[in-house]
Formats: structure tokens, C-alpha cells, sequence
């Protein structure tokens, strides 16, 4: 009887001192400095748009998991309230914000701005991730939802990035990461606006990390290829059987934020598809979304 509680007692004193090794490593990890996170008393709050589904909400959990305060945006408030909540269960005091707004309209991004600011949060970590797609020809498409696509896609990141970069480079640092796609590499025919704002993104973002640097203010680009979210049910077209699951696109850019990557491409075969010849990979989009 004795010998079996001796057994059961060392075994839950190793259990607890690997619990507390794994929990000190986290903390090493997560110090600040050489660009990693945080410790418990200095949490970094970060700012995600489209945090209510896909890749946002899949960065949403990625940064909670890290111990990250999140500020969440989206423009459907119920569902906006819901994912907090969920994620306030999931990861309990890691929902500091949930901000309603929808970022098509004129000034939508200057108006998240507002928001944010009125709340008085600083924000180290902006993630402009929302965004939506149309596919089809260009003569087929409204031009209504074009100039909603490139009000979000385009003049809402740019607002968000010119302000929270301003704040950031008066603190000397804070970290940027744009959402942008693999289809900002060549033409999409077929997609043809929504690429070419992509091509804004990455092109935008990349100049910015030039001017930004001697700020110590760090702004990457997240270059997705196809995953599997919501994205394609809004375009009407179905999802790929190749989509990469979102997860693992946030797993991907958490790990290229923290090691401070220009550009970061979910996936190698997203990265070998690169190395192809842009007119082949411009002919391959005509094929696949005509
Ligand atoms: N899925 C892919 O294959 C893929 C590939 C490359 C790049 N991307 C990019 O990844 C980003 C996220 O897309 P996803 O695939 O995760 O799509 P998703 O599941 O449809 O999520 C889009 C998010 O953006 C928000 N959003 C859309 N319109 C908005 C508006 N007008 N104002 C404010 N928020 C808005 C949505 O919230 P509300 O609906 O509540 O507004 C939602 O949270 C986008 O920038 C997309 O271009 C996606």
C-alpha cells in the first residue's frame, strides 16, 4: 500500500516538474527582445481584422494560444460577439476588443482607427488580414462589389497600416503583418481586380518594411495560397480539394512573424509553384477560374 502511494506521489511530482519546465521554457520563448513575444506581465495586444472566420480567426487563436491580448474587427456584429465569446472560453482574458466595422465604406479603416483609439488601447501587433475576392469576367462583375472589394482590400489596409505605422515608428516598434496571396505574384485572369489588389498588398507592404525598419517597426506579408475557408463560398465557386486548412496558414505566419520574414508562403508546394514561369502561372489561372 505504502510502496504504491510512493509510486503515485513520484509520479505526480514528475508530472508537475515537467509541467513547470514546459511552462518556463514558454516563458523564455515568449520574452521580448530578439523579436519574440512577451511574458505574462507584458502581453502584446494585437489588432486582427476578419478575426471572425478563416485565417483571422485561425491567427485569432494562434496569438491567444501565445499568451497575445487580441482586439478583434469584423463587420457583422453578431457574429463578431459570438467568436469573442467563444474565444474568450477557448483562451479566458485574451478578448480585450471587439470592434464592428465595416471596412468597404469610405474612411472605413480611419474609422477602426477611431475606434481603437477611443478605447485607448495601443496596439503592437496589426494583422490586416480582411478581405474578400470576386471571381469571373471583368465585364460579368458588379462594379458596386469591385469598389467595395478594393475599399477593403486596398484603401482600408492601406488607412490602418499609415496610421498604426505612424503610432508604432513614435514608439519605436510594434509589427505589421498584411494578408495578401499568392495571386500577387502574376495576372489572375478570371480574378482579375482581386489579384491585382493583392498585388497592392505585397508590393505596399514590402516598400513600407524599407522605411519602417529604421524605426525598429517590423511589417511582413503573408502570401496564402488556396485554404479552405469561407472565402470560397462567398465567391460562389467551390473549395479546391488542394486548400491548405487555415490552421496551418496561421501556424505558418506566426512562425514567419516571429522569425521576422519578408514574405511569408504557407506550404512548400505553394513555394515551388513560384518558381514556375509567371506566364504559366498566369495561363493556369485563366484555366482554373474561367
Ligand atoms: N481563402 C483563400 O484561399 C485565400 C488565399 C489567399 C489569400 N486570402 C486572403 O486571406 C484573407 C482572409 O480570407 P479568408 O479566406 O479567411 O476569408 P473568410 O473566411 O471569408 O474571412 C474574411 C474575414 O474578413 C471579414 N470581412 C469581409 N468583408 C469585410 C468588410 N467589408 N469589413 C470588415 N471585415 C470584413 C469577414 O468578417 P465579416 O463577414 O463579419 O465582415 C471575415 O472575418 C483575405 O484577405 C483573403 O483575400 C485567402
Amino acid at each position: 500500500m505504502m510502496a504504491s502511494n510512493d509510486v503515485t506521489g513520484r509520479a505526480e511530482l514528475l508530472r508537475i516538474a515537467a509541467e513547470m519546465r514546459r511552462h518556463c521554457m514558454k516563458m523564455q520563448r515568449m520574452k521580448s527582445g530578439n523579436g519574440k513575444w512577451h511574458s505574462i506581465q507584458d502581453r502584446k495586444t494585437v489588432l486582427i481584422t476578419g478575426a471572425t472566420s478563416g485565417i483571422g480567426l485561425a491567427l485569432a487563436q494562434e496569438f491567444a494560444r501565445e499568451g497575445c491580448r487580441l482586439v478583434l474587427a469584423a463587420s457583422r456584429e453578431n457574429r463578431l460577439k459570438m467568436v469573442a465569446a467563444k474565444l474568450e472560453r477557448e483562451f479566458p482574458t485574451s478578448v480585450i476588443g471587439a470592434i464592428c466595422q465595416d471596412l468597404s465604406e469610405d474612411g472605413g479603416g480611419i474609422g477602426l482607427y477611431g475606434k481603437v483609439k477611443a478605447r485607448n488601447i495601443s496596439v503592437d501587433v496589426l494583422v490586416n488580414n480582411a478581405g474578400f475576392g470576386l471571381a469571373g469576367e471583368e465585364i460579368s462583375l458588379s462594379l458596386g462589389r469591385e469598389r467595395d472589394m478594393i475599399g477593403v482590400n486596398i484603401s482600408a489596409v492601406t488607412e490602418l497600416t499609415h496610421l498604426f505605422l505612424r503610432d508604432m515608428c513614435r514608439r519605436g516598434g510594434g509589427k505589421i503583418l498584411n494578408v495578401a496571396s499568392v495571386g500577387a505574384f502574376q495576372p489572375g485572369p478570371y480574378t482579375a481586380a482581386y489579384y491585382a489588389t493583392k498585388a497592392y498588398v505585397a508590393n505596399y507592404s514590402r516598400a513600407l518594411r524599407v522605411e519602417a525598419k529604421k524605426y525598429g517597426v517590423q511589417v511582413c506579408v503573408l502570401c496564402p495560397g488556396t485554404t479552405r475557408t469561407a472565402f470560397f463560398e462567398k465567391t460562389g465557386s467551390e473549395i479546391p480539394v488542394w486548400a491548405m486548412s487555415a490552421r496551418k496558414v496561421a501556424k505558418a505566419a506566426f512562425r514567419g512573424l516571429e522569425r521576422n520574414r519578408e514574405v511569408i508562403i504557407p506550404g512548400a508546394g505553394n513555394r515551388l509553384l513560384q518558381l514556375l514561369p509567371q506566364r504559366v502561372r498566369q495561363m493556369g489561372v485563366a484555366f482554373l477560374k474561367r
